[in-house]
């Protein structure tokens, strides 16, 4: 278990000096879960760069922008290094489909939540199996949900530390980064995007509108897909 001076050093550290404490305290069981969102661009470029023994992974819902896949191939020509890729059960997806049909998340919260569970939910579980700390790219200011979150927390159900190293970031503090170290990003971005996910789920967002206004807009108030939604102690 980690000691309270533990996770205050790691708090007060910068990023990579944290995020090699904590490699070195769970050594082969610290993974990092990345969307390859900007947040995640950060945290992947101090991993590779820094070469911290940290396992990278993504979740290709099978629904993802061809943009996205671009900038994955872009980050392995980069770094040279691997960033796994996890993938929905086919018998879930086939299931979900003829049962629901294939653009169902439009017609009800359940329809999308059922999608997201079945196409990044549980393959998010597979990845963590095994893991002691999943690393996020998760910060404060994204919603009213991520702002009560700590940079390091116990999460019960998954029996392992959940580690957000730019809960405190602010979003110029991550464009400074992407900009000072030229690390690639999604050219969605460039179009007015902002957070991206799924391609039939997201949409660009208008000047000064809520930073997730873009995901899920024709619900009211679901803004999560339920990667983040356990109750975490
Ligand atoms: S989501 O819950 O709304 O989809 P968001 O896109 O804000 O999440 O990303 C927050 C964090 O969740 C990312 O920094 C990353 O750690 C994780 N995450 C989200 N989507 C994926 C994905 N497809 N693959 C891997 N990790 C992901
Ligand atoms: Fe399905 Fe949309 Fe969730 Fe992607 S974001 S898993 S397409 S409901």
């Amino acid at each position: 278990m980690l000691t309270r001076e533990i996770i205050q050093q790691i708090e007060e550290s910068p990023i990579s000096d944290s995020m090699t404490v904590v490699a070195s305290l769970f050594p082969e069981k610290v993974v990092f879960s990345s969307s390859l969102g900007l947040e995640d661009q950060v945290i992947t470029d101090v991993i590779f760069k820094n070469n911290i023994p940290v396992r990278i992974f993504t979740i290709d819902t099978g629904r993802l922008f061809n943009e996205t896949y671009e900038l994955l191939d872009k980050m392995i020509a980069r770094y040279k290094k691997p960033i796994q890729v996890y993938f929905p059960e086919a018998g879930d997806v086939e299931e979900f489909v003829l049962a629901k049909g294939i653009n169902s998340f439009y017609e009800s919260v359940e329809n999308r939540k059922g999608c997201c569970h079945i196409r990044k939910v549980k393959p998010l579980y597979r990845a963590l199996t095994d893991a002691k700390v999943w690393i996020t790219g998760l910060r404060a200011e994204q919603s009213a949900n991520r702002k009560e979150m700590p940079m390091i927390e116990w999460d019960d159900s998954r029996q392992l530390y959940k580690f957000n190293p730019l809960i405190n970031w602010r979003y110029d503090d991550v464009m400074d980064y992407i900009k000072e170290f030229n690390v690639p990003y999604n050219s969605l971005h460039d179009k007015g995007f902002l957070s991206i996910g799924c391609a039939p789920c997201t949409r660009a967002i208008e000047p000064g509108e809520d930073a997730r206004a873009g995901r899920w807009w024709w619900e009211i108030s679901q803004k999560e897909c339920g990667l983040h939604q356990t109750k975490v102690k």
